[in-house]
C-alpha cells in the first residue's frame, strides 16, 4: 500500500512505524521530525551481509556510506551488525571514532582529503584510505613516513561506466571529479607511483558509478572492467590486487513507479563476474566491499510535519505548506527528487485533488512534493513525507535560520531520540558580536 515496507494503518487509523502511531510521535516530539524504522535498517544491513556470505562465501565486507545519513546512534547499528563503515570527511570519520566503530573496518574516500584529514585517519590507523588522485598519494605518503607507518590503500578508478540516472549523481564516467581514468592511462601510471612509495602499500581498486540504479548491468560491467584492469595490473607488475570495491547506487522505491532490484542480487550478479574474469584472467579471487548508503536508510525514514497555510489558486495550482522544507529535505530543490506523502492522520482518506506541497524557506523553489494527488488536506493535518531516512538529515541545512528537525529512532513499538532537535540558540551558538 506504500512505497515503504515499515509502514502500515493501525487500529486509530493512523499511519504506523515501527510499532509506534506516527501522530502520538508528531506530538511527543513535535514536527517536522525524521522518524526511522531502526528494525528495518537492520534487516537491509542484514540482507547485505548474508547475500555476501551466500554468493562469495563471505570473502568481503559490506561497508556503509555514511554520507546518507551518519549519526553516533547509526555507527552502532552498524557495528552491532557487523558492517564496515566509509567515510567522506574529517566529520564523518570523527563521527566514527567517537562512536568506537572498530577502525580497520573504516574505509576514507573523498576527492580532495585534507592534510588534517588524512593526518587524523592515518593516526588512527583505519583500515583504508581510498586515494583519488597523485597529489593525495604524495600527501599521504609524507604523513605515513612522518608517522613511521606503511598505510593500506585502493585507488578510485573511472571505469568508465554510465548508469541511467540524474547528471548530479553520475560518477562513473571521465568527466568526473572523481578517481583517475583507465582510458588515458592516468589509473595504470598511479598504480606503477604508488609501488614505488615506502610507506603504501597498494592493496585495492575502487570505484562507483553513480547513485539510485535501478539496473544490474552497469554493475556488471564495472566488475568487469575492473577485474580486467587488476588482471593488466598483474600482467604489467606482477602484482596481486587483493581487494575490490565495487562502490554504492543500488535504487530504491520513493515513488509507486519505481521499481528496486531486489538487494541481494547486486552481490549475486557481480559475484559471478568476479569469478569469471579472476579464472580468465589468472587472478585470485579478491576480497569484495560494496559500499550502499541510500538503500540500507533511505526505506526506513520518513518526516512528520504539520500543514499550515492552504493556498489554493484558483485553475492554478493548489499549494499545502508545511512548518519544514528544503532545509530538512533539500533533495527537489536539488534534483527535482520525486517523493510519495501520506496524512498520517489520515491516511486512508481517498485523495481527491492535485497540491503541491511546499516549505517555509524564502524560496520559490522550495517544494518538497509538486502535483500529487491527496486528500482534501487542512490546517492542522499531519503530512508524512515517505522514503526520507537517506539524503535528507545528512543534508539538512539551518538556511533561514531554522533550526534542523531531531532523529527518532523506532522498534517495536518504543521511541528514542537520537539526535536532538535544534534550538535558536544552537542556531547563533557560533556567531560572534
Ligand atoms: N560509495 C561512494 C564512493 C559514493 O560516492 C556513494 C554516493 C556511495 C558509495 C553510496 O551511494 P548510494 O548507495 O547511497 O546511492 N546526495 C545524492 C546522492 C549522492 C551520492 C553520492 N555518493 C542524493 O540525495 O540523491
Amino acid at each position: 500500500m506504500f512505497v515503504s515496507e515499515c509502514l502500515k494503518v493501525n487500529k486509530a487509523n493512523h499511519l504506523e512505524i515501527g510499532g509506534c502511531d506516527c501522530v502520538e510521535l508528531a506530538k511527543e516530539y513535535g514536527t517536522p521530525l525524521y522518524v526511522m524504522d531502526e528494525g528495518l535498517i537492520r534487516n537491509y544491513c542484514r540482507i547485505y551481509k548474508n547475500s555476501m556470505d551466500k554468493y562469495y562465501g563471505g570473502n568481503g565486507l559490506v561497508l556503509y556510506a555514511s554520507k546518507a545519513f551518519c549519526t553516533l546512534y547509526m555507527c552502532k547499528i552498524l557495528q552491532e551488525e557487523g558492517l564496515g563503515v566509509d567515510v567522506v570527511s574529517g566529520g564523518e570519520l570523527y563521527t566514527a571514532l567517537k562512536a568506537e566503530f572498530p577502525v580497520e573496518k573504516i574505509y576514507f574516500h573523498g576527492n580532495n582529503k585534507t592534510y588534517d584529514e588524512l593526518m587524523l585517519a592515518v593516526q588512527n590507523d583505519i583500515g583504508r584510505i581510498v586515494v583519488d588522485n597523485k597529489y593525495e598519494l604524495g600527501l599521504l605518503n609524507d604523513i605515513a613516513s612522518k608517522l613511521n607507518k606503511k598505510v593500506k590503500i585502493l585507488f578510485r578508478i573511472k571505469p568508465g561506466v554510465e548508469a541511467h540516472t540524474h547528471d548530479f549523481i553520475q560518477t562513473g564516467q571521465i568527466d568526473s571529479k572523481f578517481g583517475v581514468a583507465l582510458e588515458t592511462g592516468e589509473a595504470m601510471e598511479i598504480v606503477q607511483e604508488a609501488i614505488n612509495l615506502s610507506n603504501i602499500e597498494l592493496v585495492g581498486l575502487h570505484c562507483h558509478i553513480g547513485s539510485q540504479i535501478f539496473d544490474l548491468d552497469p554493475f556488471k560491467l564495472a566488475a568487469k572492467v575492473m577485474m580486467n584492469f587488476i588482471g593488466d595490473i598483474k600482467d604489467k607488475f606482477g602484482l596481486e590486487i587483493k581487494e575490490l570495491n565495487l562502490g554504492g547506487g543500488y535504487g530504491i522505491k520513493y515513488v509507486p513507479e519505481h521499481d528496486p532490484i531486489q538487494y541481494d542480487s547486486y552481490i549475486e550478479a557481480v559475484s559471478k563476474v568476479v569469478k569469471e574474469i579472476a579464472a580468465q584472467r589468472g587472478v585470485q579471487l579478491p576480497f569484495i566491499l560494496m559500499e550502499p548508503g541510500r538503500s540500507i536508510v533511505a526505506p526506513a525514514g520518513i518526516t512528520l510535519y504539520t500543514v499550515g497555510a492552504v493556498k489554493d489558486i484558483p485553475n492554478v495550482r493548489k499549494y499545502v505548506s508545511v512548518d519544514g522544507g528544503m532545509g530538512d529535505n533539500p533533495r527537489y530543490i536539488l534534483y527535482q527528487s520525486e517523493y510519495d506523502a501520506v496524512l498520517a492522520n489520515r491516511p486512508q482518506d481517498e485523495k481527491t485533488e492535485k497540491i503541491t506541497i511546499a516549505g517555509k524557506c524564502c524560496e520559490s523553489g522550495d517544494l518538497l512534493i509538486k502535483d500529487i494527488m491527496m486528500p482534501e488536506i487542512k490546517p492542522g493535518d499531519y503530512l508524512a513525507v515517505l522514503a526520507t531516512g537517506g539524503y535528507n538529515y545528512s543534508m539538512a541545512s539551518n538556511y533561514n535560520r531554522i533550526p534542523r528537525p531531531p532523529v527518532v529512532m523506532v522498534k517495536d513499538g518504543q521511541s528514542k531520540v537520537v539526535v536532538k532537535r535544534e534550538t535558536y540558540e544552537d542556531i547563533i551558538k557560533n556567531d560572534i558580536i
